[in-house]
């Protein structure tokens, strides 16, 4: 057995070394570049959401882990809720404020989803950008082959998230900290996932079983400076 290390606090060793952000170092970009030529998807902007009016008090007591689902199509403005209220921003200034919480704002995830069943979308690996509240097109892709690298679970989900993380973003301000802080930090992306979904009639289920080598090689990450840390499938 292990000594659980990841899971103890770091904050007294932390206050004995300099961090890059004490070093004035330039900050990370809080959102991966991407090819400026690649397709890109306008999603609905938050004040125009029709849906998610659910009291919290039903959402969070209905919550459970839905893993059977329809085969209908997620709707568009369902796709854009629920990537906005897993990583949308909500203030631009510094620090900037997002629908999650985040160790000093350091938000250090990026969101990719594989589309299977959304209205008005091909099917298709996608990531999303925060920044613009857009979707950027990444490639084709088969489902089967995604759910692969979820050791053979298949929900016949409509669309799977994954979230890497990007740990120099966390480790630029919390060094020795940062892997607890980004662990702590995609439970709640993924609770917020859940409930967004309960609000509007889906269903998510948390995905920590999976082959970290197989998935971060589906999204061409390299696993060090970028690599996938929690996932999850949506049904309708
Ligand atoms: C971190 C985490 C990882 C999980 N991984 C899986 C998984 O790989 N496969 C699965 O079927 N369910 C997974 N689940 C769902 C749990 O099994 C589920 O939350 C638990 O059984 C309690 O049920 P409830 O969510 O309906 O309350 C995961 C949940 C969490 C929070």
């Amino acid at each position: 057995m292990g000594d659980y290390d990841l899971l103890k606090t770091k904050w007294k060793k932390l206050k004995g070394q300099v961090t890059d952000q004490a070093k004035k170092i330039e900050r990370p970009p809080l959102q991966k570049e991407y090819n400026q030529e690649a397709k890109l998807i306008d999603l609905i902007p938050h004040e125009q959401f029709t849906i998610g009016q659910i009291s919290f008090a039903k959402i969070a007591y209905q919550r459970r882990s839905r893993r059977k689902g329809s085969s209908q199509p997620l709707t568009f403005e369902e796709l854009s809720f629920l990537l906005f209220f897993t990583n949308g921003v909500k203030r631009f200034d510094r620090p900037m404020f997002r629908t999650v919480p985040s160790a000093g704002a350091r938000h250090a995830f990026e969101t990719y989803i594989q589309v299977e069943r959304v209205k008005g979308l091909d099917k298709g690996l996608y990531r999303y950008l925060p920044l613009s509240h857009q979707l950027l097109f990444l490639k084709e892709g088969s489902y089967g082959e995604v759910v692969t690298g979820f050791l053979g679970q298949n929900f016949n989900a409509g669309v799977l998230f994954m979230w890497t993380a990007i740990p120099y973003r966390m480790a630029y301000r919390y060094k020795c900290e940062s892997e607890k802080l980004i662990l702590i930090d995609a439970g709640h992306l993924c609770q917020n996932l859940y409930l967004a979904c309960e609000s509007i009639g889906l269903g998510a289920c948390g995905i920590g079983a999976y082959d970290q080598e197989y998935i971060d090689a589906y999204l061409e990450v390299d696993s060090i400076e970028e690599l996938v840390v929690y996932n999850a499938t949506v049904v309708k």
